[in-house]
């Protein structure tokens, strides 16, 4: 996970795992009502966030370019980038999980605001909740089969 590739090697990807059954409690306000009990049965449920300011880092993470420099007072463009490369971090760490063995629940059904409130506006104002993901050992008997998924000729095209 840590070495998947991300734009300009930004890597704003911050986790916050909530291990605690305080973590927990103070995260349950902001949960849908679907998501609550799989996030109490969890051990440990990751918070998933993007740091917006993720540029500091590049003259360490991107030496060979004045990189920082190109997102420094353009925010829309920061939020673009921060987004899409914590999403791809976020994808890697669900496969992470499951080549370790665990089980790996992603859920988006949350209020990120509330989350942002509740997590980061003290210590961390810049960063912004993506999505939150269960890590722990699912009972197969309780689970759902599998979903169908589309079929190559549905999603690919040869041009
Ligand atoms: C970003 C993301 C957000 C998700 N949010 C939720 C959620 O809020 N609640 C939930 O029960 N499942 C959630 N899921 C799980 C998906 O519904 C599930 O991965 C998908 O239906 C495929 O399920 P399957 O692997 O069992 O076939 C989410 C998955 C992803 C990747």
């Amino acid at each position: 996970m840590k070495f998947a590739p991300t734009s300009v090697n930004c890597s704003p990807l911050r986790i916050k795992f909530l291990r605690t059954d305080d973590a927990k409690a103070k995260l349950d306000p902001a949960l849908s009502e679907g998501n609550r009990h799989k996030v109490h049965a969890a051990p440990v449920t990751a918070i998933l966030a993007y740091d917006r300011g993720f540029h500091r880092h590049l003259p360490e993470l991107f030496p060979h370019a004045d990189a920082k420099s190109w997102f420094v007072g353009n925010e829309p463009y920061r939020e673009e980038t921060a987004f899409r490369n914590s999403s791809l971090q976020g994808g890697y760490f669900i496969l992470a999980a499951r080549a370790l063995g665990l089980d790996a629940g992603p859920l988006s059904g949350f209020d990120n605001d509330m989350v942002d409130g509740l997590f980061f506006a003290e210590g961390d104002p810049d960063y912004r909740s993506n999505f939150l993901c269960n890590l722990g050992y699912g009972d197969s008997s309780k689970l759902y089969p599998r979903s169908p998924r589309l079929a190559f000729e549905q999603v690919c095209e040869f041009l």
